[in-house]
């Protein structure tokens, strides 16, 4: 008789989001003349910009004639797109990364949860908490996570680094020696982000403990301060000790399209066996390659025309993420993000609970966020709101929310 694989088993409740749609239907559904205003899931709304929609007809095109046919792409990717990538966002940062260190895929959660596959099943892991759910998930998945506390929401095997207001929402080095560390800045779901010395002694600890940070990187674009790293490569002696993942999804709208990659530089290495090889093997058997289409639209976010459009779109996020955060201060919320990143993380009021606070929200003023406990335990009596919504949409959302007698 076959058997399932148990850890599935061990997983609490069902995914975060799942159970925000269907509180969401359910309130929709009762009552259907409500407009419900959504700024809890991190996707995006505005459409693709002008160069990559050219970029993808062009490269549809091709792939109607036998001669710019294209079947299954190289195992690491195009060359083109890794070139693209080596040059305008590790060359041109100073960053020593080579293309054939970039190895593309279909976005980063598929990274971000794949990539334990490649370490051993004793290893330690360290995240955040709040954390984005998926990296925890994952190890949980793969048994490395030991056993659930429902009443803490903690795992026994994981390391936690709570990230509350006393720290300004970053972590502190751990008491407990971690072997993978889990970091992303900016951050889901606080905002929150390090600066340069600050990552810099993420990466010596890590050197010095002999850990690997696995640094999600997804929000970089949306950096607005100047000592805020782009890449963790930006730190001395960072190919050593850390793998980074990207996505196309926040800074040119490919949430729909999916497109990512994970840089692991060639030195980073347990003892001989160098980490860039085993995912090599990993990517070269279980993946098959994102699109051509995809990696010729990815491309086009590298050109001039690209750049100039997406440093736009990402400025009207931000542009919401200041007014959500300005209108909410103004109203007496404590809110922080929103400076460096797309989230705002705001303190609910009146020591109500996140999921309190998100039925209330729901109920009185038809606007939809995530409950902060859905990210940890630390994330208890706070709740993200997102700038990805349409400014109209933000600014009613915002206005309903002043509205309301706190
Ligand atoms: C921190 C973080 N990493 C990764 C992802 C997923 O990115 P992608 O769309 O490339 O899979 C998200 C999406 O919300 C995210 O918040």
């Amino acid at each position: 008789m076959f058997q399932v694989n148990e850890n599935y088993l061990k997983l609490p409740g069902s995914y975060l989001f799942s159970t925000i749609g269907k509180k969401v239907n359910a309130y929709s559904a009762a009552n259907p003349d409500k407009k419900i205003i959504r700024l809890g899931i991190g996707d995006v709304t505005q459409p693709l910009a002008p160069a990559i929609i050219e970029a993808l007809h062009g490269a549809v095109e091709e792939m109607g004639r036998a001669e710019s046919f294209h079947g299954y792409a190289p195992d690491l990717g195009y060359e083109f797109l890794r070139n693209a990538i080596a040059e305008n966002d590790y060359k041109a940062r100073g960053c020593d990364i080579a293309a054939d260190e970039i190895f593309v895929s279909d976005g980063a959660k598929c990274d971000c949860s794949n990539i334990q596959e490649i370490f051993g099943l004793e290893n330690k892991i360290a995240v955040c908490d709040p954390v984005y759910p998926v990296y925890v998930d994952s190890n949980v998945m793969a048994g490395r996570t030991g056993v659930y506390d429902p009443k803490a929401e903690t795992w026994s095997d994981v390391i936690y680094m709570p990230c509350t207001a006393d720290n300004r929402f970053t972590p502190e080095l751990p008491k407990e020696t971690p072997d993978l560390i889990y970091l992303c800045f900016p951050n889901n779901p606080t905002g929150a982000t390090v600066t340069r010395a600050q990552l810099q002694e993420w990466v010596d600890y890590a050197n010095k403990v002999g850990a690997v940070i696995l640094y999600d990187a997804a929000y970089e674009a949306y950096i607005s301060e100047e000592d805020v790293p782009h890449s963790i490569y930006e730190c001395e002696g960072a190919r050593t000790c850390a793998i980074e993942m990207r996505s196309f999804s926040k800074n040119a709208g490919f949430t729909g399209l999916r497109l990512g990659f994970t840089v692991i530089p060639k030195e980073l290495k347990c003892g001989d066996t160098a980490l860039h090889s085993l995912w090599a093997r990993r990517h070269g058997t279980k993946y098959n390659g994102a699109p051509y289409i995809v990696q010729k639209a990815g491309e086009a976010v590298y050109s001039e025309a690209g750049r100039a459009q997406l440093k736009e779109q990402v400025a009207y996020y931000m542009n919401n993420a200041s007014y959500i955060k300005d209108g909410l201060k103004a109203a007496g919320f404590t809110v922080s993000g929103g400076v460096n990143a797309p989230y705002i993380w705001l303190k609910t009021p009146d020591k109500m609970t996140s999921w309190e606070f998100f039925d209330y929200l729901l109920e009185t003023v038809n606007v939809v966020g995530t409950p902060g406990s859905g990210f940890g335990p630390s994330g208890e009596g706070y709740f993200r709101l997102t700038a990805f919504g349409s400014y109209e949409n933000t600014v009613e959302a915002v206005d309903r929310i002043k509205g309301l007698q706190l």
